[in-house]
C-alpha cells in the first residue's frame, strides 16, 4: 500500500522551520515529492538533507526565497512546478517574528512587515500556484493560521489580524476554486514547541510556564501533531473538507 500522499507534488513555504519541517518530513515519508521554500537557505538545506536520509523516495528540492516578494514568489512556484513535474499541494507555514507591542506602541513599519510575511505572501503563493493546481486537475491548499485567528491577547495585534485574515483568505480560495477540484483548508495550531516560541520566550521552560496554563490539555503541542493535521487535510481522506479552519490547539479556544 502506498503512503497517504503518495506521488503528491508538494510545495512547503517555511519548510525549513518547525511546523513546515515536520510537515515536509511526514509528507516525504508518506510518498510525496517535496519542494522546500524558505528564506533561510541553510535551514532549507538542512531539512532537505533530513528528508533525503528519511524513508521516502520522492524528489526533494530547496528554493531560498522570500515568499513576500511577488517576483520571487512567482519564480519559486514556477520552478518548483517545473522540477517536480507539476503541483498538487501547497502549504504555507511561515510568519514574521514580531515584537510585543499594543496597537498604540507598534511601529508602522513593523505592522507592514507582519502583514507582508504572514498574509500578502500567502496571496502570492496561492495566486501563482493556482494555475499549476488547475492544470493538474485540482489540488489542495493548506494555510497555517493560528488559534489567534479566532481569539486575541494583548500585545500582538498585527499577528492576530493577519491570522484572522488567513482564515478568511482560505475560505475565499475554497469558494472560488471548488468547481476546479481545488480544496483550501486552514489549520490553526495552539502553542507548539518550535524555535519560533523560543525566540519569543528564550527558554522552553519559560514557554511552558507562560503558555501551558492556556491549554486545557496541559502541555504544548508537538510539530508532528500539526504535520498530522496537514497530512489529513491534504489527503483524500479529507475530500469533503474545504473552506474549513481546523483548530489543533489543545483546547485553547474551547475555554
Ligand atoms: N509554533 C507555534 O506555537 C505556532 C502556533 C500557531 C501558529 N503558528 C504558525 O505556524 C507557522 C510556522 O511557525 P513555526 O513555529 O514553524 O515557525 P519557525 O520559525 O520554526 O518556521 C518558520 C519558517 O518560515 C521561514 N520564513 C519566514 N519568513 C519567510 C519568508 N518571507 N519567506 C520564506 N520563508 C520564510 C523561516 O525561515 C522559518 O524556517 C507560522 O505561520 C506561525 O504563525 C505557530
Amino acid at each position: 500500500m502506498g503512503g497517504r500522499v503518495e506521488g503528491k507534488r508538494t510545495l512547503i513555504v517555511g519548510g525549513g522551520g518547525g511546523l513546515g519541517g515536520a510537515t515536509a518530513r511526514r509528507f516525504h515519508a508518506e510518498g510525496a515529492s517535496v519542494a522546500i521554500v524558505d528564506v533561510d537557505a541553510e535551514a532549507g538545506a538542512r531539512m532537505a538533507e533530513a528528508l533525503r536520509e528519511g524513508p521516502g523516495n520522492g524528489k526533494v528540492l530547496t528554493l531560498a526565497t522570500d515568499i513576500g516578494e511577488p517576483g520571487a514568489a512567482r519564480e519559486a512556484v514556477d520552478q518548483a512546478a517545473a522540477e517536480l513535474g507539476g503541483l498538487d499541494v501547497t502549504v504555507h507555514s511561515a510568519a514574521a517574528r514580531e515584537s510585543t507591542a499594543t496597537v498604540e506602541e507598534l511601529a508602522v513599519e513593523e505592522w507592514h512587515e507582519v502583514v507582508r510575511v504572514n498574509l500578502t505572501s500567502m496571496f502570492y503563493l496561492c495566486k501563482y500556484a493556482l494555475p499549476h493546481l488547475r492544470a493538474d486537475g485540482g489540488g489542495v491548499i493548506v494555510n497555517i493560521a493560528s488559534q489567534f485567528g479566532s481569539v486575541a491577547t494583548a500585545g500582538r495585534p498585527a499577528y492576530h489580524a493577519t491570522k484572522g485574515a488567513v482564515i478568511q483568505l482560505t475560505r475565499a480560495l475554497a469558494v472560488e476554486n471548488a468547481a476546479n477540484g481545488i480544496r483550501a483548508v486552514s489549520i490553526s495550531p495552539g502553542a507548539i514547541e518550535t524555535n519560533r516560541l523560543l525566540a519569543r520566550h528564550k527558554t522552553f521552560e519559560r514557554v511552558r510556564e507562560r503558555l501551558v496554563p492556556g491549554h486545557p490539555i496541559g502541555r504544548l503541542g508537538l510539530p508532528e501533531e500539526i504535520a498530522n493535521a496537514v497530512l489529513f487535510a491534504a489527503s483524500d481522506e479529507a475530500a469533503f473538507m474545504t473552506g474549513s479552519d481546523l483548530l489543533v490547539d489543545g483546547g485553547y479556544t474551547a475555554v
